[in-house]
């Protein structure tokens, strides 16, 4: 049996360990590990190779992938799939271990259906918007990059008397912009998920500013597209503003041991679900155990943030 792992979209830290483990464990069981290189646009173009054990030292620490990833429109349509399908089975590669979101894994689910090539997910997505599990790899690195940000934002916050507005990544999921005001003492928090009422917000600031406050750190995600009203707001309120888009800062660095662990731990669930016989499954983690559950299931639902955390964010969002 020949198994092979790919990466596909946004690149997450934590990919890395996740293609050390996959490789080592692929082979302690007797198969032969492959490494598809550049997502899905090289599984079309044929860029998949042996492993090697020179291909996964001193990998363990590195953000990014170093299979690399891609988007790829060609694989929407059949033709292309039939050129990554003929690829695989010329090289004897009949399991795929996926590292990706849930875009990747429904592309994956039409090519299982179109050629009966089963695969394996792994919630990969710094965006934290996958239904089913509560954790995707390189949401903890992601955390801490924003952390240490915020930490230095308000360094000059502090020392300028300034509004700091902060542009957290996220697509159209708001859990790094929640978990990172909520740790790092934000005033104030814009998501999707949350009603917010910026006339009240405005009145706040002006009696905490009337009471001594002397700055405020407001984190928005990207996908609420309000950052430049939010920096107007501050203006409005007499106080020096700025904003700073984080950007793909977020996407970077060395996994943190979270990440590594969870990678571990996901990749190894993953091979297991091959070998047990399951076709079209996503590798979940909740309450403390990690579970399978379908790309048909995670279709049918939308993820959504714990109700206790946004309670404590909504006291932001006015
Ligand atoms: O899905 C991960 C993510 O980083 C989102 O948070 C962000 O909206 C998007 O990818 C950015 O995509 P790109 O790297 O193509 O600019």
């Amino acid at each position: 049996m020949g198994f092979a792992i790919m990466c596909s979209g946004g690149d997450a830290a934590g990919m890395n360990p996740a293609i050390k483990r996959f490789v080592e464990y692929v082979d302690e069981l007797g198969y032969q590990p492959w490494l598809i290189y550049d997502g899905l646009e090289g599984l079309i173009d044929d860029r998949i190779e042996k492993a090697k054990f020179s291909d996964i030292s001193g990998i363990i620490h590195r953000g990014g992938t170093v299979i690399r990833t891609s988007r790829s429109k060609r694989f929407f349509e059949y033709e292309w799939r039939k050129v990554a399908y003929d690829n695989l089975m010329r090289k004897g590669i009949n399991k795929l271990v996926v590292l990706g979101g849930d875009g990747s894994f429904r592309a994956l689910n039409q090519f299982y259906h179109d050629f009966d090539i089963p695969f394996a997910g792994v919630p990969s997505t710094i965006d934290n918007d996958i239904y089913g599990t509560e954790y995707c790899l390189g949401v903890d690195t992601a955390l801490n990059v924003i952390r240490t940000s915020i930490d230095e934002i308000r360094d000059t916050a502090y020392s300028f008397k300034r509004a700091f507005v902060v542009e957290v990544m996220g697509r159209d999921c708001g859990y790094l912009a929640l978990i990172s005001a909520l740790t790092s003492g934000a005033e104030a928090l814009l998501i999707p998920e949350l009603d917010y009422d910026l006339v009240a917000m405005e009145e706040r600031f002006r009696r905490q500013l009337h009471e001594g406050r002397g700055y405020f750190i407001a984190v928005v995600a990207e996908g609420v597209k309000k950052s430049h009203e939010m920096v107007e707001l501050f203006e409005r309120i007499g106080v020096e503003s700025r904003l700073t888009v984080l950007g793909h800062i977020q996407r970077g660095g060395s996994p943190t041991i979270t990440d590594r662990l969870m990678a571990f731990e996901f990749t190894t669930a993953a091979v297991d679900a091959l070998v047990a016989g399951h076709v079209n499954s996503v590798v979940v983690y909740r309450n403390g155990v990690y579970d399978y559950v379908t790309i048909e299931e995670i279709n049918a639902q939308k993820y959504q943030i714990d109700p206790d955390l946004l309670a404590l964010g909504a006291k932001l969002t006015r």
